[in-house]
């Protein structure tokens, strides 16, 4: 178990973090719905909500999703019952103009969407490691307007001795460094 600096930190931010080890048992359209329901009333600028998930749980999606993933990923992510791309906005509906906030408002909301997966006995682990270009191809998503932003795996997570000995190693919640190592008062020092 995770040990905060603070006794007063919520137990949430210590629980949630991002193991390989998935169930491919299926995840309850309730439950996927009630995801993207806490990414939903995630705070945004303009109250623009520039987050846009495309996600897969078919076998034919979750083969085209897997097949954008690096391979280091792949190896363990395709265990995983949901692949769920998340995009980001990356102009204003209102005026069209840049967002400079979209990919800000986009990381708010995939918090919640991870914390809320924890409460539902559900584990997220977003990836940057995937192929861009080919995120677009296989959503159809316009590559001029949005910004393919991470692949999130969701699932249940189960016993790491379903790993290879290699990725068994890696699973197990990280460390963090000390607040103090990112915050200044007044100025940066
Ligand atoms: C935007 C983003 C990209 C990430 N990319 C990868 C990835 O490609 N492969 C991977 O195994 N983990 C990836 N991670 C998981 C991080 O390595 C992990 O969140 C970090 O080490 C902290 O561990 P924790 O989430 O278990 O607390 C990514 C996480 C985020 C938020």
């Amino acid at each position: 178990m995770r040990k905060s600096d603070s006794k007063h930190l919520d137990s949430m931010f210590l629980e949630r973090w991002s193991p390989r080890a998935f169930s491919s048992e299926a995840i309850s359209d309730e439950n996927l719905n009630t995801l993207f329901e806490a990414a939903r009333w995630s705070p945004s600028c303009f109250n623009e909500q520039p987050w846009h998930y495309v996600y897969a749980r078919s076998e034919d999606d979750l083969t085209r999703f897997q097949s954008i993933l690096v391979d280091a990923n792949k190896a363990w992510a395709s265990s995983a019952p949901v692949l769920v791309i998340a995009f980001s906005k990356k102009q204003f509906s209102h005026n069209n103009k840049p967002n400079r906030w979209a990919d800000f408002d986009s990381g708010a909301a995939w918090m919640a969407l991870t914390l809320q997966a924890n409460k539902l006995g559900l584990h997220c682990h977003g990836m940057g490691g995937f192929d861009q270009d080919k995120a677009y191809q296989v959503t159809n998503v316009d590559a001029d307007k949005y910004n393919a932003i991470c692949v999130i795996a969701v699932g249940k997570m189960i016993s790491p001795e379903n790993l290879s000995l290699d990725l068994q190693k890696k699973e197990s919640p990280s460390d963090r460094k000390p607040i103090t190592e990112f915050i200044s008062e007044g100025k940066m020092s």
